[in-house]
């Protein structure tokens, strides 16, 4: 399958897992919380499951799993950590048929997708009862860190890393949310040089439209500025939960508005 090289996760399936872990216990409450909008004896789609972060502790759990994916190594990454019903397909074009599916997770996905409200309708297609999320919010007054200089040096240098589509935390301006239930608050000190090692590795796909020579000239800065640190930082930890009936009525008024255009 052809994947645009802004979205290509193949290149950091092997470390996404390490770079992206929620640490206990936030892990387990945020599951604890999805899981009572999900139901056990229906089917579940995890829509761009990655490595089965969520989807492979939910099948444990007893859940009726479905994850798919584009990226055939974050795929291969799940599987070798036992996730089961691990389908290579696209969001765009979800191969299930109408309201096959109880609830959807969509974690980390519709940022990528510049067709994120094709997406959205898709997802909204194959599912009758929630769509869920899991979102950190890091707010730019509580954080000094290598990334945000990063950001803010190669915007200043003309490349903005805006996301190609629509990050699900800020669904909720545009459709209220059914729940919105505050997981907590990870307050962490955390060593520059390791922040800066992956930021010089391009493991956030905001990074892998920037051009070499900027990304080197940036990586350089942020060096300069905080090598040999500690920093702290503040995440923000939230579930959100839709329900299908009203992301429906969301999709309705924005497709009824565009034909009268
Ligand atoms: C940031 S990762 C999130 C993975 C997982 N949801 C998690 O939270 O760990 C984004 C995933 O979405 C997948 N993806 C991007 N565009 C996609 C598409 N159009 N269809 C299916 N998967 C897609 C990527 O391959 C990648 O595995």
């Amino acid at each position: 399958m052809e994947i645009p090289e802004r979205i290509d996760f193949d290149r950091v399936a092997d470390i996404y897992d390490e770079t992206r872990a929620v640490p206990e216990p936030f892990f387990t409450k945020a599951l604890d919380v999805m899981e009572r909008y999900l139901d056990k004896q229906e089917r579940i789609l995890d829509i761009g499951v990655g490595t089965g972060r969520f989807a492979r502790p939910f099948q444990k759990r007893g859940f009726d799993m479905v994850g798919i994916d584009i990226s055939e190594k974050m795929l291969g990454v799940g599987i070798s950590k036992g996730l089961r019903n691990a389908v290579l397909a696209d969001a765009r074009c979800i191969p299930f048929k109408d309201k096959t599916f109880h609830s959807n997770l969509s974690v980390h996905l519709l940022h990528l997708v510049p067709d994120w409200f094709e997406v959205l309708q898709e997802a909204l297609r194959v599912t009758r009862a929630y769509l869920l999320t899991y979102s950190q919010f890091w707010p730019e007054e509580e954080n000094v860190s290598p990334n945000l200089l990063y950001e803010e040096l190669t915007t200043k240098l003309g490349c903005e890393s805006e996301p190609l589509g629509l990050p699900e935390k800020d669904l909720p301006d545009l459709v209220e949310p059914y729940a919105r239930e505050h997981i907590g608050s990870r307050r962490e000190t955390v060593l520059a040089d390791e922040r800066i090692g992956r930021l010089e590795n391009r493991i956030y796909s905001g990074q892998w439209s920037i051009p070499d020579d900027i990304h080197k000239r940036v990586i350089e800065e942020v060096k300069s500025t905080f090598a040999g640190k500690k920093i702290r930082m503040v995440a923000h930890l939230y579930v959100f939960v839709w329900r299908i009936e009203d992301l429906n009525d969301y999709v309705s008024l924005i497709t009824d508005e565009s034909l009268q255009d």
